[in-house]
């Protein structure tokens, strides 16, 4: 079976994780947890960064620290994994739920900017959501697969309304828009995740990076149950949420090879997207590089989007690939269509409802060989053509 996405740990992770053991230090006390800091801050163009227990744990304290409270709305598009949606649901706040656009797979900027317009109003100094009533708190773009959103538009719009900013950016370190790293693109806060499927990982882990020393004081505080010193003092209801030194030395090994991970991941991108773009009924997966390589996204997972009409093969396309030794998967159900948020306010969805069950995730795995993935283009093609 060729897999879908499996971790790489042929760099320094043995040698780390065995100095973890020797030295004692096992939990989120430790040297590699400040060095992972500083080295996915620099990666990611901020100054400073907070390891987590997981990129939900980084959205989650993200938006506290940014104000969130229960009652609040966030702005988010639809189309993302159920944690971002979580991550406000955890605040006692709600999604305010919007389309993304068919290039990128991003939050709708023109969307955003009209909907703004047409449906909220300045109470008391608070910007509020007319329609239910209910204060709009934040933005939480997300770089879906790895592609910066249009932070410039995201951040204008945020100004106008004076709005904080925490990006989902999971998948997104080492992304690059307009020469700039992806934490650098005008959010307040970025968040990143390192679990067991994405291009870097530390087996479980996330990471809240920003350029403001009193928000990342915060966040810090309020991920180590917002203690004051050695003693049992604490001046509010914090969390659990750091990262341990054992997570920390698998991510330092990882990040140490980024260039590498996120370069086989590009070029798996780039020869399934030529394999894929002119065949009718097919669509490439978001494309974002320029030659002079100023624009880059990590190109976390990748793989073939069927167009409408065929998409109720999907099912049945998985189970051939999967009978065939390919390993393959759908990809994200949109927020508005999941239980726990089927009553958020939401807009007109259109894209995503039109393109989400055609998204088949296929072989992206950073050690993935050129001659399987040639294999997975040839089964997949031959599945698809009967
Ligand atoms: C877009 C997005 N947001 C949030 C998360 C949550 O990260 P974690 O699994 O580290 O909690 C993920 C994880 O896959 C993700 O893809």
């Amino acid at each position: 079976m060729i897999p879908l996405a499996i971790p790489d740990l042929r760099g320094n992770e043995n040698q780390y994780l065995a100095e973890c053991i020797t030295s004692n230090f096992v939990s989120s006390v430790g040297p590699f947890v400040s060095r992972f800091e500083d080295m996915v801050a620099t990666a990611s163009g901020n100054l400073r960064g907070v390891a987590t227990a997981s990129g939900t744990a980084g959205l989650h304290v993200a938006l506290v620290a940014v104000g969130v409270k229960a009652g609040d709305l966030v702005i988010m598009p639809s189309l993302t994994f159920i944690a971002s949606a979580n991550a406000i649901n955890y605040c006692g706040a709600d999604p305010w739920l919007f389309d993304v656009e068919p290039a990128s797979w991003n939050i709708d900027c023109e969307q955003l900017a009209n909907k703004l317009e047409e449906e909220t109003e300045q109470r008391s100094g608070e910007l509020i959501h007319q329609p239910s009533g209910r204060r709009i708190a934040a933005i939480m773009p997300v770089h879906t697969l790895g592609l910066p959103a249009n932070m410039d538009a995201i951040v204008k719009v945020a100004k106008q309304y004076d709005l904080p900013v925490v990006a989902d950016g999971a998948a997104a370190l080492g992304a690059i828009d307009n020469r700039r790293p992806v934490g650098a693109l005008g959010a307040d806060l970025t968040v990143f995740s390192f679990n067991g499927n994405k291009t870097l990982t530390c087996g479980g882990g996330g990471m809240v990076v920003g350029d403001d020393p009193a928000l990342m004081d915060l966040i810090k505080h309020l991920t180590t149950t917002a203690r004051n010193g050695p003693g049992y003092d604490h001046d509010r209801v914090g969390f659990n949420y750091r990262m341990t030194n054992v997570q920390a030395a698998i991510g330092c090994a990882q990040i140490e090879r980024i260039d590498e991970l996120l370069s086989a991941k590009q070029s798996i991108r780039k020869i399934y997207n030529q394999a894929f773009a002119h065949i009718p009924g097919l669509s490439a997966f978001p494309d974002y590089s320029s030659p002079s390589a100023d624009n880059k996204s990590s190109c976390w997972f990748s793989g073939v989007l069927i167009d409408e009409a065929d998409q109720e093969r999907v099912g049945s396309l998985l189970s051939h690939l999967k009978k065939n030794g390919v390993e393959s998967r759908p990809f994200w159900k949109p927020i508005h269509m999941q239980e726990p948020y089927l009553n958020a306010p939401k807009n007109n969805l259109q894209v995503c409802e039109s393109i989400w069950s055609g998204i088949v995730v296929l072989p992206c795995s950073t050690g993935l060989s050129t001659d399987d993935q040639d294999v997975v283009i040839s089964k997949f093609l031959q599945t698809v053509s009967n």
